[in-house]
Parts: structure tokens; C-alpha cells; sequence
């Protein structure tokens, strides 16, 4: 495991989290935003962009894993979801990664059942390459190519989450 070599660092993770922020901001504006983190990647993402996010708002989380080890099972398992009202809010769906887009695309389908009065989706990184279920994403810090990332909330096997910049994961023999 290599983590000398930042491959986005706290500096470049700062300062697109500044730029989300003020378009979510200026698109909010007047609005009933709800905000959904999806758990436990983007715990430590949603918890810098909401404190920078400059209009009202209320928080709460879906906690959900389709992963195990480095690959994607595909089959999503939901531990926890949104107890506050949908219907009539705004929501904005706060993402780590996506990947395939399976699950973003399975907690969109389960939120708009509850019929929001909208429903945008935030990701930090999206690997667009790699997309087999086609989702609308409103907000994307990085592009990244089809690398295998750990830190800034992302794990390997539940570990790395801590690092404060995003690595890429290479594995020791
Ligand atoms: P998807 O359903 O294939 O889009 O997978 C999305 C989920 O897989 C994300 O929420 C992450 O938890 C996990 N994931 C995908 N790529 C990575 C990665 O490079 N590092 C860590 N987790 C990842
Ligand atoms: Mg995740």
C-alpha cells in the first residue's frame, strides 16, 4: 500500500469542495434542502461540503454497502435509510465514488418512489469509465480514470478511511 504520493491532495480536495459549494449553494437558494450523505464513504466528504454549503439545510443519511474487497458484488444491502420527510424537499444526494452506478441508481429509484419535489446527486469522484447503469449526476468534483482509490472516507476492506488525501490502492504482496 502506497500512500507517500497524494493522487488528489488536501489542498485540490479543499478547494473543489469550496467550488461545490457555492453552486449548491447558489442553486438552493429559496429551497427545502435535505441533505443525504450515503455512508460510510462519504462521511468525511459531506461532513466538509455541508460546513461550507451556505443556505439552510437539513441533514440525514442512507447507509448502504455493495462492495467487497476491491470488486462490486452489484447487490446492494441498505442498513439504514432517510427517516426524515421526503415528499415536498429537496433532496441532494451526497456520494463518495461511483462506479458502476448501481447504487446510486438503486437509492435514486428508492427515493424518487417518495416523491421528492426534487432530487439531485452530488459525487466526489465518479469513474465514469467504468458506468454500467446510466445515472444523472448534478455535481462531480473529480473525474477520475478506472484506479482503484482509498482515503478521504474511501476504504479498502473498511481501512484507510482516515487518510486526510485520496490515494491510489496498490496492493503489497
Ligand atoms: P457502484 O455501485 O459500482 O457505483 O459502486 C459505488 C460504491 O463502490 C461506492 O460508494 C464505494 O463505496 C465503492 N467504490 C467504488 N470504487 C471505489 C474505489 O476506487 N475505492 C473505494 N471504494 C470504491
Ligand atoms: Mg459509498
Amino acid at each position: 500500500m502506497v500512500v507517500g504520493t497524494p493522487f488528489l491532495t488536501v489542498e485540490q480536495i479543499q478547494n473543489k469542495n469550496r467550488e461545490l459549494a457555492d453552486r449548491i449553494s447558489a442553486d438552493y437558494r429559496g429551497k427545502n434542502l435535505l441533505a443525504v450523505g450515503i455512508l460510510k464513504g462519504a462521511f468525511i466528504f459531506f461532513s466538509d461540503l455541508v460546513r461550507l454549503i451556505r443556505v439552510p439545510l437539513m441533514i440525514d443519511f442512507i447507509i448502504a454497502s455493495s462492495y467487497l474487497k476491491a470488486e462490486t458484488s452489484g447487490e446492494i444491502k441498505l442498513h439504514y435509510s432517510v427517516r426524515e420527510e421526503i415528499a415536498d424537499r429537496d433532496i441532494l444526494l451526497i456520494e463518495d465514488i461511483v462506479d458502476t452506478g448501481i447504487t446510486l441508481n438503486y437509492l435514486r429509484e428508492r427515493i424518487l418512489n417518495e416523491q421528492p419535489r426534487s432530487l439531485r446527486i452530488c459525487t466526489f469522484l465518479d469513474k465514469k469509465e467504468r458506468r454500467e447503469v446510466d445515472v444523472p449526476i448534478d455535481y462531480v468534483g473529480f473525474e477520475i480514470p478506472n484506479k482503484f482509490v482509498v482515503g478521504y472516507g474511501l476504504d479498502y476492506d473498511n481501512k484507510y478511511r482516515n487518510l486526510p488525501y485520496i490515494s491510489v490502492f496498490k496492493k503489497t504482496a
